[in-house]
């Protein structure tokens, strides 16, 4: 495959510092069309990898080091193979928890040098941390010909991010990143893995992404806890459904008959989940006859349950959303990811998107002092070698 450009400048500041050809990864980050928190709670979700990437060149060194530079940061990371845990932040986390899952899986990796930069912005919610964690774990496995199939790269990007970054995350990230296909997105049942690629036929609308620009600082502990409670609800539930091992056994008639019993807040999340999923399974069903409007309103409900009912919202995230109401070329609105900042997803008539563009970017200028970005969203083939 022929390299872009960007990936011949990660090509050549690699060569330049440690002076080999390397092999070049391209790892891509994520939308997901909806679905959002129902991945923990093994149900259903409808992402896709965009064109929007992780570039990573890699190379065996002869070491018992790993010696790691970060173009973007311009910053250098080193450890050795014999020795190492996770920093307190930072980059290099994604990188050696993914280092650790193949040493706990007893595959062995010899001292490597690595150089990456990407176009994913950080802290958007477009999964560059998962990104990094593939495409290392692609690129580890083609060095040395670990023998992994692909799923077993995203199960060992996702315990990378449990084990040395410290979220609960679940695997749809890394699953989008890794088996994403141009043009369509995945949907993917989270309880078995099995999944079926989705044409998305964005003839006559488009996808864009506004950046709020913002993460709020209790984001990835507000992750953890939302994850805690979904467990809490399912366990009071065992006491009457002892078949059911996760929200997504659950539905509103056995969640109603027990309210009383429930802490409220408890209460509210596991309704937003039960409710998200079925939305996930309407989605399905409206685009096999290419239904966008239809799914435009399954998009603004999800965002109402994450705003209201999951509280993992925030006033930047809603401000974009409810603006869209007021525009009629927007189909649907909602936040994406884990929430409290990062991106909306808009589905917007294709003739009408620098219309879309400059409209939200005077509201939220105004609102918030902040220049929105904004991003068309192209779907594009997942982690790759090229
Ligand atoms: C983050 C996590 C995913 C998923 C989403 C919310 O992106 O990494 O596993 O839970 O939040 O849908």
């Amino acid at each position: 495959m022929k390299k872009t450009i960007f990936e011949e400048k990660v090509a050549r500041t690699f060569k330049e510092k440690y002076i080999t050809t390397p092999i070049v990864v391209n790892a891509p980050g994520r939308i997901n069309l909806i679905g959002e928190h129902t991945d923990y709670n093994e149900g259903f979700v409808l992402p896709a990898a965009i064109d929007k990437a992780m570039v990573l060149a890699i190379a065996e060194n002869g070491l018992q080091e790993c010696r790691l530079y970060s173009l973007d940061f311009e910053e250098e990371f080193k450890f050795n193979l014999n020795d190492f845990a996770p920093q307190s932040s930072g980059w290099a986390n994604y990188l050696m928890g993914v280092v650790d899952q193949l040493q706990k899986n007893g595959l062995e990796v010899k001292g490597f040098d690595c150089v990456f930069g990407g176009n994913i912005p950080i802290g958007a919610g477009l999964s560059s941390s998962a990104a990094l964690e593939c495409g290392i774990a692609l690129g580890l496995n083609e060095l040395f010909e670990l023998g992994l199939e692909k799923v077993d790269l995203v199960k060992i990007g996702q315990l990378a991010e449990h084990t040395f970054a410290g979220v609960q995350c679940g695997i749809m990230d890394q699953f989008a990143s890794v088996l994403g296909k141009e043009g369509h997105v995945i949907r993917l049942d989270c309880r078995s893995l099995d999944y079926s690629l989705f044409p998305l036929k964005l003839d006559e609308h488009a996808l864009i992404l506004c950046d709020t620009q913002v993460k709020h600082s209790l984001a990835d502990s507000a992750y953890n806890q939302r994850r805690k409670e979904c467990e809490e609800g399912v366990e009071l539930l065992k006491k009457y459904f002892p078949a059911i091992n996760s929200l997504r056994d659950v539905d509103l008639d056995m969640l109603e008959t027990h309210e009383a019993e429930f802490d409220q807040k408890v209460y509210k999340r596991c309704k937003y989940v039960v409710m998200e999923n079925a939305r996930v399974l309407k989605a399905c069903e409206v685009l096999e006859r290419d239904d966008f409007n239809h799914l435009g309103q399954l998009m603004y409900a999800s965002h109402e349950g994450l705003s209201q009912l999951y509280e993992v919202s925030c006033q930047e995230l809603d401000l974009l959303v409810e603006e869209t109401k007021k525009l009629g070329y927007v189909l649907g609105s909602r936040m994406m990811g884990g929430g409290f900042g990062g991106c909306t997803l808009n589905l917007v008539e294709k003739d009408k998107v620098a219309k879309f563009e400059e409209e939200l970017k005077v509201v939220y200028e105004n609102a918030f002092g902040i220049t929105l970005k904004t991003y068309v969203v192209k779907i594009d083939e997942g982690t790759r070698l090229i």
